[in-house]
């Protein structure tokens, strides 16, 4: 439909006007605005589209695959760093070596330049430099922190507790959060993979690690900061609550405008590295790609060589903060005299480090993020962390050479996930089964009451699960879930649990709620069982003197038997490859401790768009499940039944 309303936009409503399209962040300021208006005065034949997308660049990032893979690809590729790798190893962006050539290339600083090189060709042209940066408050100290000591010395000064904390950063688990720690990683001498070689070690690591959670922990940071992306840091420390902020260049305008609290204020200075060792900063940046099934190559060139010239950086420098990516405009005097920190910031930029340049990168981000994250909250101690970061990331790293067959024996997550799933079933179909054939039982016996009775048990199971599974996650909620306040209110508990935020407490719900929805599955299966077996035969064991139970054991329950065995199939085949439930209460969360099989398989395929292994899996998966059949078959079926 989208493609079929591009095309009569395209050729119908403007002539032979052609259109672009690109996706960037919300145009405050107006920069892109201003730029994609003159481009279109000199070129009067080309529009283009300015889509505004999310903050977030990994959201942003999934609007362009989206677009490649259904074949209607956005024609600008406006990329981050450290989308370059995976998009030019999928041949979504084609290689721009030859037009680069065309224009005074030696102006662009080095490193953005590398940064857009994949296997030998350049695939992204850089617009705007990034680098991570630490903010502060030259009004209050005047000498910055250069080592972690000296920064937790002036924390220990100037912080008091919810009045003004020492520092802001991006603590929430997105691609912000992987270039905080990796600042602080690379300062206590670490990395993760040099060429192609996951050199992650535990010392650098867990210290780095550790010194991010005193931050937290010690009230050095807000407890808030595991909630904030750039502009959420930034508002914290424009309204002058903290010393410190770890942000990009592009905050320096907002913070010096004449309206800002903090105007001459702020300084910049580098991220301090551990004692003894060098400070880096995440080499970030943004610039232009081409995108391969693109009908205008040509004339997205034109735009990107207009975008990328320095009118365009001015533009995109004075009314958006962007710092430029070429050599030339640090030495612009309009731009020093506005920013007298530039030829530090330039410095700092030479240090720059880039995050790894690797095909998965999302997927490496995803691991750091996530038991970043899980520090942070305190469901991980750092050396867990370390482990499950490196076991993750290098079967990924490896694995990516082997062949499709074998990737999944060196596959760290499909080992935790499988985990998951079994735990989930051994917990929830056993209970599932005896708490069913009680009420079966209870159901089926002859009570004047039980006719409503028997309708009210079928309606967790009526009900659809993503809705049942949103009640749970609200009612199992803290602070504001009903569970916690009945427990504390008949005093089982003396303070609330955080249920969904502590690996135990998110399978517990996950199992709970299962057992609540398909128990009744059970009961239905197991009552048409007793139905089925004459009453007249229940009657006469009891005229040949045998109690209730032995008549259960030796005469019901082999009755039943078939039928417990379709409701084992059933549930064991569904608690095996449950996902609606788990992607709605917990989304695989926290840390990966609730994430099973089929939400793994889902990540792959549309997350990481590992499709190949993703179908392997689901083969792989669908051949476990006959496995399961059979055994269930083999095992519960009884002599006298196979011999009838
Ligand atoms: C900035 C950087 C970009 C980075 C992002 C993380 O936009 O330029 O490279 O990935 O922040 O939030």
């Amino acid at each position: 439909m989208t493609i079929l309303i591009n095309i009569v936009f395209t050729y119908f409503s403007f002539g032979q006007t052609v259109i672009l399209r690109m996706i960037g962040p919300e145009d405050v300021g107006g920069a892109w605005k201003e730029i994609i208006s003159k481009f279109e005065k000199l070129h009067p034949d080309i529009k283009v589209k300015y889509i505004s997308g999310p903050w977030s660049t990994d959201e942003r990032q999934n609007m362009y695959i989206r677009s490649f893979l259904a074949g209607d690809p956005i024609e600008i590729v406006y990329m981050d760093v450290v989308w370059t790798a995976k998009f030019a190893e999928n041949n979504w962006i084609i290689p721009l070596d030859e037009f680069f050539k065309q224009i005074d290339y030696k102006d662009f600083i080095e490193s953005t330049v590398k940064a857009g090189m994949y296997k030998g060709h350049l695939y992204r042209i850089p617009v705007r430099a990034d680098v991570g940066v630490l903010y502060y408050r030259k009004d209050i100290i005047n000498n910055p922190p250069k080592t972690w000591s000296q920064l937790i010395d002036l924390c220990k000064k100037y912080s008091k507790p919810n009045e003004f904390y020492c520092i802001v950063f991006q603590g929430m688990q997105y691609e912000g959060l992987t270039c905080n720690f990796l600042e602080y990683l690379w300062g206590a001498g670490g990395d993760v993979i040099r060429d192609n070689k996951v050199v992650l070690d535990k010392r650098s690591t867990v210290e780095s690690l550790t010194f991010m959670k005193t931050l937290v922990d010690r009230n050095f940071a807000p407890k808030s900061v595991l909630t904030f992306q750039e502009q959420h840091s930034l508002s914290f420390f424009e309204q002058g609550k903290s010393l410190f902020m770890r942000n990009w260049p592009y905050a320096w305008l907002i913070l010096n405008k004449d309206s800002s609290k903090l105007k001459g204020k702020v300084g910049i200075t580098a991220i301090p590295p551990k004692e003894g060792y060098t400070s880096s900063g995440a080499l970030g940046g943004w610039g232009f790609g081409i995108a391969k099934g693109s009908k205008h190559i040509k004339e997205a060139w034109e735009f990107i060589k207009f975008a990328t010239s320095k009118e365009a950086q001015k533009i995109l420098h004075f009314k958006r903060g962007g710092v430029p990516s070429r050599k030339s405009l640090f030495l612009d005097k309009e731009i020093l005299d506005k920013n007298p920190h530039y030829p530090m910031l330039y410095k700092i930029l030479l240090n720059a480090k880039s995050r790894p340049v690797h095909p998965d990168y999302p997927r490496i981000s995803d691991t750091i993020q996530k038991h970043v994250s899980a520090v942070l909250t305190g469901i991980e101690k750092p050396e867990e962390a370390y482990k499950h970061m490196k076991n993750s990331i290098s079967s990924v790293v490896e694995g990516r050479n082997e062949p499709l067959f074998f990737r999944f024996f060196k596959d760290y997550d499909l080992y935790i996930v499988l985990k998951n799933t079994i735990l989930f079933t051994l917990f929830s179909v056993p209970i599932e089964l005896i708490l069913g054939l009680f009420i079966a039982i209870f159901l089926n016996q002859k009570l004047k009451f039980l006719g409503a009775g028997k309708l009210s048990v079928l309606v967790p199971w009526a009900l659809p699960t993503a809705v049942m599974a949103m009640s749970w996650q609200w009612m199992f909620n803290n602070p504001f879930g009903v569970i916690n306040d009945l427990l504390l209110k008949i005093g089982f508990i003396d303070k609330p649990i955080d249920w969904l935020s502590a690996p135990e407490g998110a399978m517990f719900v996950a199992v709970f709620s299962d057992i609540w929805k398909t128990t009744p599955f059970v009961v239905i299966i197991l009552l048409a069982g007793l139905k089925s077996i004459p009453e007249d035969l229940i009657h006469s064991i009891k005229v040949e003197g045998a109690g209730n139970f032995k008549g259960f054991l030796y005469v019901v329950l082999p009755l039943l038997l078939p039928f417990i065995r379709i409701a084992l199939v059933f549930r064991v085949l569904q608690a095996f490859g449950v996902f609606d439930l788990i992607y709605v209460l917990t989304k695989g969360g926290p840390a990966d401790s609730t994430k099973v099989i089929a939400l793994y398989i889902y990540d792959t395929a549309f997350r990481y768009d590992d499709f190949y292994y993703a179908l392997f899996l689901t083969i792989l998966f669908g051949f476990i499940c006959l496995v399961i059949i059979f055994l269930i078959l083999k095992f519960t079926t009884l002599d006298y039944e196979k011999v009838r």
